[in-house]
């Protein structure tokens, strides 16, 4: 049971048998009693009506059983009356002899007989119903017995009884007809419950639908439609609605505190540079002192780097880092960043190479931005690669895209670590950074992956440990959007991921 849906379709069906079950069961009772009622009703007519007829025929003729034969018999004028009694009709004397049957009673065998004579000679009260097993075939039977006291010595009782097996129909027959109809309404009630359980979930499935797109992180500013019914859903969609405007705010209030924190942060570094530049050429300095300024210097400079790639990520984050868009030949942007790493690499014992097509690349782009993109992955690059290493630079077009990839043979990025490394902050071995190793603050790929966004495309990451790393990086070329679309790519890119 995965879904909701099947577990009300579930409950809905098992709550629909219980409910016929016990609606068959009631029925089955109610019928039943009231078959009984009816056939008792029938019974007392017919017993009354033949006592009447011996009591009167008494009355009039003085004597109504013969006692000629072997044993004694009712008159036959008088017994041919109750021939037509159309259930088992006993008269017996005071002593259970039979004296007449009607004409259905005359089938009986003399074992169903005996027993039902004997229910008249155990008889305590005037007139009893009841029901009593004659045996096979006959099976049990509803009898009324009463005594007759006015149709003189000789007539002792009266017994009028018929079959039971036309009462109602029995708790078989009834289990048959459930056995058959009940799946078929147990099926139906699973369809309706599955399609009633759908109709009812579907508004919460297009909830969860629209925040899933929602808190992809970068439509916080979107709401809910709230539906005009007014009920559950739209309560449920409000609630939502408040939920995500009190996030966007709060995000809000931390980009904007990181964007004014790093801004105001600016001038005083700036200020500290300035000063300890201005100590650093005073004439006749000690050299420890020299070599604690320099020092010092490193520093601020690590943490100038740092204050601004943070503030570019909170004007990002807040949609106010706009792109300066302009037509320009990537070749050039490129080519200058391959001469940067050309001296880096030169320092750092790396043979920087690069591949770049002859015939021009024009699009319009931030220029500044790309080269900054492309400056993160080269410095990366050379960072994470050992002396005598390579790393190789390429320009091309690819199906309506630029591409730029950045490889080398440094290395490489464990597969656990992957997903992370455009997080903020994160870097692989935060130690190195103390130890002055491979110093960084970890921002660099969060700025890459952004600016790589903002221009509508994307960054991804080829590595294994020891291998070396490929980052490609690509562009959409969709020229005609490009200039008025930067601006939807900022803000889109722009929220926090
Ligand atoms: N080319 C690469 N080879 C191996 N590991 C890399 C490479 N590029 C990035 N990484 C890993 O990803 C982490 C994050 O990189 P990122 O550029 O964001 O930070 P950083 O270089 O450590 O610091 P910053 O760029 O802010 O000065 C790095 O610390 C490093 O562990
Ligand atoms: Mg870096």
């Amino acid at each position: 049971m995965t879904t909701i849906r099947r577990r009300l379709t579930f409950w809905y069906t098992v709550a629909l048998g219980v409910t016929v079950v016990a609606f068959g069961t009631l029925l089955y009772l109610e019928r039943r009693a009231s078959s009984l009622r009816e056939l008792d009703q029938r019974l007392i007519l017919e017993a009354e009506l033949a006592d009447r007829w011996l009591s009167e025929s008494y009355s009039v003729l003085g004597r109504i059983v013969t006692t000629g034969g072997a044993r004694p018999t009712l008159d036959p004028g008088i017994s041919a009356y109750l021939d037509a009694v159309r259930d088992y009709l006993v008269v017996t004397d005071t002593s259970g002899v039979v004296l007449a049957l009607s004409d259905v009673a005359r089938e009986l065998g003399a074992g169903h007989l005996q027993r039902l004579t004997g229910v008249l000679g155990s008889l305590r009260v005037r007139k009893q119903s009841g029901n009593v097993d004659v045996g096979p075939p006959i099976g049990t039977v509803r009898f009324l017995a009463m005594r007759v006291d006015r149709a003189g010595p000789e007539v002792g009782g009266i017994l009028v009884a018929t079959s039971l097996d036309q009462v109602a129909f029995g708790p078989s027959a009834l289990l048959r007809s459930m056995l058959l109809i009940a799946p078929i309404i147990l099926a139906g009630a699973a369809v309706v419950g599955y399609w009633l359980a759908g109709t009812s979930l579907r508004p919460v499935e297009g909830i969860m639908d629209e925040v899933e797109a929602i808190s992809d992180g970068r439509s916080l500013h979107r709401r809910l439609a709230v539906p005009i019914s007014g009920d559950e859903m739209a309560r449920l969609a409000l609630t939502v609605n408040g939920m995500l405007a009190r996030l966007e705010q709060s995000f809000d209030s931390l980009h904007r505190f990181t964007a004014d924190a790093s801004h105001e942060m600016k001038t005083p570094l700036m200020v500290l540079r300035a000063g300890v530049e201005r100590a650093l050429v005073h004439p006749g300095i000690p050299a420890e002192i020299l070599q604690s300024l320099d020092e010092t210097l490193a520093q601020i400079n690590q943490m100038s780097e740092m204050v601004e790639n943070l503030l570019t990520l909170a004007r990002a984050d807040e949609g106010r880092a706009p792109l300066a868009v302009e037509q320009c030949d990537l070749r050039d942007t490129i080519g200058d960043v391959a001469e940067t790493a050309g001296m880096l690499g030169e320092s750092s014992g790396i043979s920087v190479t690069s591949d770049i097509p002859s015939s021009p690349l024009p699009m319009a782009v931030d220029r500044h931005r790309i080269r900054e993109m492309l400056l993160n992955l080269v410095t990366n690059a050379i960072k994470y690669t050992p002396q005598g290493g390579t790393v190789s630079l390429r320009l091309a077009q690819e199906d309506g895209s630029i591409v730029f990839v950045v490889a080398d043979t440094g290395i490489g990025i464990a597969p656990g670590d992957l997903p992370h490394i455009f997080d903020r902050f994160w870097r692989a071995d935060p130690a190195r950074s103390r130890t002055g190793e491979r110093p960084g603050t970890g921002l660099g790929l969060a700025i890459t992956k952004w600016i790589a966004e903002a221009h509508g495309g994307s960054i991804t990451v080829q590595s294994r440990p020891g291998r070396g790393s490929t980052f490609i990086v690509r562009l959409p070329r969709t020229q005609g959007e490009r200039a008025s679309g930067a601006a939807r790519h900022v803000e889109e890119a722009s929220s926090p991921a």
